[in-house]
């Protein structure tokens, strides 16, 4: 099962999201059944690693986010991936225009495997302070953890295939 994480700039939530969930499949032993990538709707920053307070953040938590790189995100990548979770409804808007009628995933929110924190949008950081980051990671953790429990329930009922996710 592939899983790819959507913001706009893919430098701040998206990559935060990418590197906490591969360290939790990695830690749940199912690196070799579940796939992790992020994107961003905006092309502005492909190329480039994650903002440094990001990286920074992260880094406290022990998550190395240093190796990724930015890209855009396009509507070939339906084709690949199983769940496609944006981090925002600004985003989600976006996947949404992107979105082939023929796609059989999930396309949705990531806040939504985190019920209990009572948001649907991971606030964007980039413009303000160290807080920001700080709660990016706690609620992109909380979310994480919702998503691999819910994922471990679809794989251990459907084998390798999220499609009915
Ligand atoms: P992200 O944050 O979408 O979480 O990566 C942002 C990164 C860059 C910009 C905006 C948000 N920007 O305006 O360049």
């Amino acid at each position: 099962m592939k899983v790819l994480f959507v913001c706009l700039g893919n430098i701040c939530r998206s990559p935060t999201a990418h590197g906490v969930f591969a360290a939790q499949v990695a830690r749940a032993g199912l690196g070799a059944r579940l796939a992790v990538d992020s994107a961003g709707t905006a092309a502005w920053h492909t190329g480039k690693a994650p903002d440094p307070r990001t990286i920074a953040a992260a880094q406290q938590r022990g998550i190395d986010l240093s190796a990724l790189r930015a890209r855009p995100v396009s509507a070939a990548d339906f084709a690949v991936f199983d769940v496609i979770l944006a981090m925002d409804s600004d985003n989600l808007a976006i996947l949404q225009t992107l979105r082939p009628a023929e796609y059989r995933g999930h396309l949705g929110l990531l806040l939504d495997f985190a019920p209990q924190t009572g948001l649907r949008d991971v606030p964007d950081p980039y413009h303000g302070g160290a807080d920001g980051f700080e709660q990016v990671l706690d609620l992109v953790e909380t979310a994480c953890t919702g998503l691999l429990e819910h994922l471990q329930v679809v794989l251990r009922r459907d084998g390798e295939s999220g499609r009915t996710l």
